[in-house]
């Protein structure tokens, strides 16, 4: 988690000219940013607009074609860099085995020895109201389960960024409470937080600030205070009164 005296912190994150294209179609174009190492960002914008990809980038998944992200930490690898991360999916993607050794398989993958990794893994899953179901194949569980489990492994990891896409949208209104306090205690311990949406009022409750992208451009990087009270592009103005056609 987040040191700042740390001399090999990853944060800040500079995002800088930053471009995805595909098939000759530009993805995401000219996205400049800077994350600081504390406070939990918001992404929103409409389908489409580039908010899965900026995290995929951001979290080493895909590789840019243009731009640049820095982390504070310069020179480490990728893998490197991924061991400080962690990233929670809309689907959450689990192995076939179960839940426990789901969190212990991906602590073994960072070289958490076997016995502390066996202790972080039934810390996270106690924390996350899981014990009952450690031996439980992963397939098995219900779509909130399996998100939570999801965020315990993520726990489990100790990451200085976690990366969160749209981890509710597939769940119910208990399912994604749970989502949101476990979001708040991972930035109580200090994770910097980024998360993306498409459901306003969470991101009312959770924002710190709002980056907005719309058509793989970034419009925005506002404190949420502001962002949702006075957005500065007639963009986000559209789109907070659903206007926004794309
Ligand atoms: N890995 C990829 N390779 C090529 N195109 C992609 C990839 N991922 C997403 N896209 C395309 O990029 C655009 C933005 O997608 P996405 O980032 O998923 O939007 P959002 O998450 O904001 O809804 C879409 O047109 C999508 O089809
Ligand atoms: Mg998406």
């Amino acid at each position: 988690m987040n040191d700042l005296s740390r001399p090999d912190a990853l944060l800040p994150l500079r995002v800088s000219a930053l471009g995805f294209r595909h098939r000759g179609q530009s993805l995401l174009d000219g996205v400049e940013f800077t994350l600081g190492p504390v406070g939990r960002t918001i992404l929103l914008g409409p389908n489409g607009a580039g908010k899965s990809l900026l995290m995929r980038l951001c979290h080493g998944l895909l590789t840019p074609t243009s731009g640049r992200i820095d982390w504070s930490l310069g020179g480490a690898s990728v893998a490197f860099l991924r061991r400080r991360q962690a990233m929670v999916f809309q689907r959450p993607v689990l192995l076939r085995r179960g839940a426990l050794a789901n969190v212990r398989h991906a602590l073994s993958l960072q070289g958490v020895g076997r016995a502390e990794g066996k202790r972080r893994a039934e810390d996270a899953l106690e924390r996350f109201g899981l014990s009952p179901l450690a031996r439980r194949p992963a397939r098995v569980l219900s779509g909130g389960e399996q998100q939570r489990l999801a965020l315990a492994r993520a726990w489990a990891l100790r990451p200085e960024i976690l990366f969160l896409d749209e981890p509710t949208s597939a769940l119910d209104p208990a399912a994604t409470k749970s989502v949101e306090d476990a979001v708040l205690d991972f930035h109580r311990a200090g994770t910097r937080v980024v998360m993306s949406t498409h459901d306003l009022g969470q991101a009312r409750r959770l924002a710190d600030d709002v980056l907005f992208l719309c058509g793989g451009r970034l419009l925005e990087q506002t404190p949420a205070t502001t962002f949702f009270e006075q957005p500065q592009s007639p963009e986000a103005a559209a789109f907070l009164r659903g206007d926004l056609v794309w």
